[in-house]
Formats: C-alpha cells, structure tokens, sequence
C-alpha cells in the first residue's frame, strides 16, 4: 500500500480516509484491530463525512470490514465533520473543547454507541502512533487545511432521525450534559482552582487520557522488516565467499533476497525475548529457519512446477530443475550450519535442543509435501477438512509457526518440554489459518502483492480447503467434470480450465466457506494462545506474537 496519492488523483474523501486507515492498522497493528472489533461485534455502525461519503462498519471475527456506502440497518449513526474526526484520529487527547456544536452528531442505543466510542478509542490510540497512518491523514488534512480547527458555521449533515428523537442523541449534548464537572475535577492551575480537562467516558467511569495504558505493541509490518534484515545479514555472513559463485552461492542468495514476509525470524525473535532473553541470542537460529524456508521453497517450486516466487522467475523456470536441486540441497545444509554455529554463543544443551526442533520440523514438513503430493500422483481429493488439517500443518505449521516459536524460546534457555509444548495447540490452529489464507489468497489476491502466479494453485492441482469443500458439495455429474479438468498435467491444463473450477467454486460458496474456516481457527488458536501461555508476563515479546496470531487472516500477502 502506498500513502503518496498519485497526480491528479481525486481527493481522498472521508470514507476513503477511513478505509485506508482500518487496511492500514489491519496490517500493522492486527491485535488492536481484533480488539476493537471484539468491541464492535454486535454493531453495525454506519459513518456519515461532511464530503457526503459514507461506509458502513462492522466486525468479523479479528476484522472490522468497512463497505462503501450504507449496507443494511445499521445500529449506531455517526455524522461527523473534519473537527470531529480530528477527535476520532486522536480520540487519547482530551476531547471536547475541539468538538463543537453541531460537529460530531452520534444516533444509536446508549450500550452500542458505547461499544463503538472504546472500538475508536483503541484504534485511534494505535493509529495516532502510526507514522504511516500519519501521514494518510496529514495529506487529507492537506486537501482542506481551511477547515481544521476553525468553526464553519455549517451544521453536519444530518443523519436519519430514529423516529421522534426519543432514542436518538447527540455525544455533544450528552457530553455536555455533565456539566457542571463534579468537585472532584477541579485542578489547581497557578494558585488557582480551575476545570479540569473534559474527560474521555466509557461508559461506566471516566477515564483521564493520561490514564489511559498504552498498548503493548509495535508496527508489525516495521518489525518483521527488521527481523528479516537482521536474519538476512547472519545469513550473507554464513554464506561461503567463493567459487563456484555463478552456479551455487550466487544462487543461493536469489531467494533469500526477494521480498519475503519476515514471518518466521520475527516469531523466533519474538519468543525468545518473550522469555526474558535478549534478541541476539535468537539470531543464528532466526536464520537457520529462513535458511530452511528458502530451501524447501527453492525444491517446492520444483514439485509444484511453480513459475513465480515473491515477484520473479522461480529458480527452476530460469536455472532449470538441476541446478535449482543442488541449489536447495545447499540451501538446508547451510542452515544446519546455521544451527550449529550457536554452539559457540548458546553452549551445547541449548544447541542440542535446536537441533533436536530442526529435525523434528524437517521430518513434519517432508512428510506434509509427501501427503499433498501424493495426492495429486494418484489423482486424490481428501474428503474430510481434517485430512487438510492434517497436511498443511505437516508441510506448513511446524516450519512456519509451530517450530520458530519453540525455537525462540530454546534459545532463551527453555528446555521444559511442558514449556515448549504450550505453542503447539495455539500455533497448529494459526499455521492452519495461515495456510489456508495463502490458499485464498492464490485466488483472490492481489498477484502483484503475493507474487506467486495467481490461481497457480488451480493449476498445480493443490487440495486446498476450497478444491475439497467443492468436491463435496459438486453434483456426480459436475464432480466428474471437476475431476477431468483437475488432474489435467499441469503442462497441459490452460487457464481456462483453471476458470472454470474457479467458477465452480465462487458458485458453490467454497471461497466463503474457506474464510469463515479461517478465521474460527485463527479465533480458536488466539484463544488457546492467551489461555496456554498466560505463563509469559505480558512484554513486547509476547505482544509480537500476539500481533501475527492475528495478522495470519487479515495480511493482504
Ligand atoms: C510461503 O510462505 C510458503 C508457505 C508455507 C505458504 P510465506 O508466505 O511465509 O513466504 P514468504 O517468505 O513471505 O515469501
Ligand atoms: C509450501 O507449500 C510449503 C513448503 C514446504 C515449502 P505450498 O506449495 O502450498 O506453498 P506455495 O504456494 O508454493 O508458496
Ligand atoms: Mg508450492
Ligand atoms: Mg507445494
């Protein structure tokens, strides 16, 4: 996503604005989101801006959709003009005295429009925190700068009046209406008793600003770009300086040098400094796992007949498959190295327990690949999504999320196996939601950002949740169809073919399906997540992890 509004681009209107910011914090800061949307859960807010835009807001699981326009009947109506959204963006500095009458107008039952005013709390105290989210709403306040923090004179526009006004109200009038402020708010100012700041409300008692905690978190997109440049250098610096250059170490650096997400070092990081341990400790094995990665990527493109990887030629579309084996083959062995060179730094047991975790992953994600493809050899489609559950987080869940958790907390100096055991159930559910969003996401992302060929999966033939959930639900007749088109050899199957399951599967619901899946699993694994590791005090550490329990469905790559 870029903030720079391209020339001539129309202006930013505040429905706009406010769909960037929510993509923006859904990205970055996932936990606040899901926390605010846990907050929204049974609300559908509907938002009026004085450029006359509007969205309609709602929750879903860890996300807060916002849709164009009004959708349905919503429950709370806010009208604002650029004076009150100011307060939105900073709803953490006191308030009222930059809200003015007949600038901020809110309808709705007293509970929802409650729910709605701590949903906003939260996001603006995260998204007020966010140099990017900053500047999105520096370069809307550009467009119009005459009417921020000055009275118009204009009323907001009106929103649809809830029958006689019983029922609906104003927050400027309800807020007003605590006046005269209770004894209790006065603050001596140079000698003399003075009001003291208005104060935020939520509802059951007033919160001063100042006494609001801040969030645990960071930008999480600006992390895992730092956890990935920091595991990219220890991997240059294990990487041999010498011949054969062009046909082995050159390569070797292809893959790891595209634009990954960083996922895997920033979980390992994350769990290691969660248990008190500083990141350094954490490095050699945080490459190791992007050393593992790239490798198993560099021989999947091979099985899977893959033509793009993160943007560009995979290496056996340009090198051939030869030198793409090889390539691979010294890809794993470097990260074993990897591995081992803690043994200087880290002292055996801990080495030895790394070890152990990297076999222990290599055989889950060996025996994943043999599953699925095997499958496609014999020309299976699982019935069950269990069967799925149990493959992807074979080949995907351990090495992605399971094991760099474990990792991260082997190089901390945790050797309890009840311990390391406590991420297995909250990582195995979020390994499997992380896979299938990337399975969805073949389908209906952005094929710039994700950089694989888009329905590459269709063509590749992979069992996802999708293929199998239309496998079920397809007539005999259609499934026989399905089934000709599906075990087509890849070399021969067009991207007509791959249309037409696509087809099939938008008409039978099996995206939807998938999503829904998706995000109960990721609920159940952020669930067990805060249950089975309530051991570790809350710290930054933990607050990453957190962050990507929540961001494996909502990342758009
Ligand atoms: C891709 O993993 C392979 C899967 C397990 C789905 P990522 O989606 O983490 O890949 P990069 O590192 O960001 O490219
Ligand atoms: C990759 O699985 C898992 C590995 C062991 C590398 P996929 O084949 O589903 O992932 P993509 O779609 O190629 O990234
Ligand atoms: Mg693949
Ligand atoms: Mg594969």
């Amino acid at each position: 996503m870029t903030t720079e509004t391209p020339p001539g681009a129309p202006p930013r209107t505040g429905a706009r604005l406010l769909a960037e910011t929510v993509a923006a914090l859904s990205e970055r800061a996932p936990a606040i989101v899901a926390a605010a949307a846990e907050e929204m859960r049974d609300v559908r807010l509907a938002l009026h801006f004085h450029d006359g835009s509007r969205v309609t807001m709602t929750a879903r699981y860890s996300r807060l959709l916002v849709e164009p326009d009004l959708v349905g009947e919503p429950d709370v109506e806010v009208a604002f003009d650029d004076r009150a959204m100011n307060l939105v963006f900073d709803a953490q500095r006191p308030p009222v005295e930059q809200v003015l009458p007949q600038s901020l107008d809110v309808r709705g039952p007293r509970d929802r429009v409650l729910a709605v005013w701590r949903a906003f709390v939260l996001l603006s105290q995260r998204a007020s925190g966010l140099r990017f989210v900053q500047q999105l709403w520096r370069e809307y306040r550009e467009q119009v700068p005459e009417l921020w923090g000055r009275v118009t004179g204009e009323s907001a526009p009106r929103v649809s009046p809830h029958g006689d006004g019983s029922t609906g109200w104003s927050a400027v009038d309800f807020l007003a209406a605590r006046q005269p402020l209770d004894p209790g708010d006065q603050v001596v100012v140079g000698g003399t008793a003075t009001a003291a700041p208005r104060l935020l409300w939520d509802g059951r008692r007033s919160t001063g600003w100042w006494e609001v905690r801040p969030v645990c978190d960071a930008d999480l997109v600006q992390t895992m770009g730092a956890c990935r440049a920091r595991a990219n250098r220890e991997i240059d610096r294990l990487l041999p300086d010498r011949e054969p250059k062009e046909d082995l170490y050159d390569l070797m650096r292809s893959y790891p040098t595209r634009q990954g997400k960083g996922l895997r070092p920033t979980l390992v990081f994350a769990a290691c400094t969660a248990f008190g341990e500083k990141p350094e400790n954490a490095v050699r094995a945080a490459a190791a796992l992007e050393l593992f990665h790239n490798g198993f990527l560099v021989h999947d493109d091979i099985a899977d007949e893959s033509t793009h990887r993160r943007g560009l030629a995979t290496m056996n579309a340009e090198f051939g498959n030869g030198l793409a084996v090889n390539t691979g083959d010294a890809l794993n062995l470097l990260a074993v190295d990897a591995v081992l060179a803690n043994l200087e730094t880290l002292g055996l047991a801990r080495t030895l327990g790394l070890i152990q975790e990297a076999m222990h992953m290599c055989r889950e994600s060996v025996e994943g690949q043999a599953l699925e493809l095997g499958w496609i050899h014999r020309r299976v489609v699982p019935p069950r999504d269990e069967d799925y559950f149990t493959m992807s987080t074979k080949k995907t869940g351990w090495y992605t999320c399971i094991t760099p958790c474990r990792m991260g907390a082997v190089c901390a100096g945790i050797t309890d196996p009840d311990v390391l055991g406590r991420f297995d159930e909250a990582f195995r559910l979020i390994g499997i939601a992380f896979q299938i969003q990337d399975d969805i996401l073949n389908l209906v992302g952005d094929e710039a950002l994700y950089g694989k060929e888009a329905l590459g999966d269709l063509l590749e033939g992979k069992r996802t949740v999708m293929l199998i959930h239309l496998f079920r639900e397809a007539g005999e007749r259609e499934r026989v169809r399905l089934g000709e088109l599906l075990h087509r050899r890849r070399v021969e199957k067009t991207q007509d073919d791959a249309e037409e399951l696509l087809d099939a599967m938008r008409r039978h619901g099996s995206i939807d399906y998938a999503t829904e899946l998706a995000d109960r699993l990721a609920a159940e694994g952020i669930a067990r997540f805060e249950r089975d590791l309530a051991i570790i005090p809350e710290n930054e550490g933990k607050a990453v992890l957190r962050q990507i329990a929540h961001y494996v469905t909502t990342r758009p790559l």
